[in-house]
């Protein structure tokens, strides 16, 4: 009736913003990451028969309310799975400041569904695991895979085919990942909620979800040939796109610190000066760079000088939960 299982978070070089079910967690679109090493989340599920509801501890902090309740989505659907009905104490921790925008509840989600399957004896597949971990966290369903991963729409109503999928190991190409911490001060909007209000209000939406596909697809065409100018500019005009939508919510949505704004700069003088190094930006205000790791210690050492950025985080690319 215990689990363990550890699984690491993913950036998405083609982005995942707005959904086409919400109550599935289905995206409009599909959308494509890297699964990074340094970031993950090991947590141990334990089914206990004295429990009267799921607790939740994330880095030995109980953690009742929102966070449970997400946690809980996904463990009914392993409970469902098993034919169970024990509730389970979840205790989760985090290689990296847990809820600080750097795509932890990509990592926990995954990481749940995997060490609850195990406690309760299934031997689910990845993408199965996938579908489930969906329902925590849309991102989530990218980080049971290791190395660059597809998260395709699908097209059932169920959303059973909306499943990350590897497109490559970490050893097809093995890119740096630097993760630049800008202190942000006030907590944001939750993606969720951001992605309805874009939805809603945005009059860019629609020009977004048309920028996806093709994005997808030369982003793919990148990835087969390891051709990072190619990738990074597809990189920074998903990021940039999807920003651009949110910004033009009403009200806007703006994620972005002067930090923000100052290592977009960095990094296009870094490029301007012959390195191969590109950026993308979630929902939060710290800048993630891509490079070679040739380039790894002059990019890194020019983003710990950019003012406002409190601490760089390098990463490589990761392998599936385990
Ligand atoms: O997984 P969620 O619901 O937290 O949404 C993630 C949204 C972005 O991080 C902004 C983009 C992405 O594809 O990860």
């Amino acid at each position: 009736m215990r689990g363990h299982a550890r699984a690491s978070a993913n950036f998405a070089l083609v982005k995942y913003w707005g959904k086409r079910d919400a109550a599935l967690n289905l995206p409009a679109r599909g959308s494509l990451s890297v699964t990074v090493d340094a970031l993950y989340t090991e947590t141990t599920v334990i089914f206990e028969p004295d429990l009267a509801a799921d607790c939740l501890s994330v880095d030995g902090r109980p953690r009742p309310g929102a966070a449970t309740l997400r946690a809980s989505r996904v463990l009914d659907l392993i409970r469902a799975a098993a034919g169970a009905s024990l509730r389970a104490r979840v205790l989760s921790k985090n290689s990296f400041p847990y809820g600080a925008g750097l795509a932890s509840s990509a990592s926990s989600m995954a990481a749940l569904s995997l060490a609850a399957a195990r406690a309760l004896g299934l031997d689910l597949s990845l993408e199965r695991l996938s579908v489930i971990a969906r329902h925590g966290s849309g991102s989530a369903a990218r980080s049971l895979h290791g190395g660059y991963v597809l998260w395709r729409e699908g097209t059932r109503a169920d959303g059973e085919d909306a499943h990350g999928s590897q497109l490559h190991p970490p050893e097809h190409w093995p890119l740096r990942v630097l993760v630049a911490l800008v202190d942000a001060g006030e907590k944001d909007t939750s993606s969720s909620q951001g992605m309805q209000e874009t939805a809603r209000s945005s009059p860019l939406y629609a020009g977004w979800l048309d920028s996806v596909n093709p994005d997808l697809e030369a982003a793919q065409l990148a990835l087969a040939a390891r051709d990072l100018a190619a990738l990074g500019e597809v990189m920074e005009r998903s990021c940039l796109t999807m920003h651009a939508a949110m910004m033009s919510a009403r009200p806007g949505l703006l994620y972005w610190r002067a930090a923000t704004v100052a290592l977009i700069h960095r990094v296009r003088a870094l490029r301007a000066e012959g390195l191969g190094v590109y950026f993308t930006i979630d929902a939060g205000p710290h800048v993630k760079a891509l490079c070679a790791p040739k380039d790894e210690a002059a990019v890194r050492a020019a983003l710990e000088a950019t003012p406002g950025v409190t601490r760089v985080i390098a990463c490589g690319v990761g392998g599936p939960a385990r």
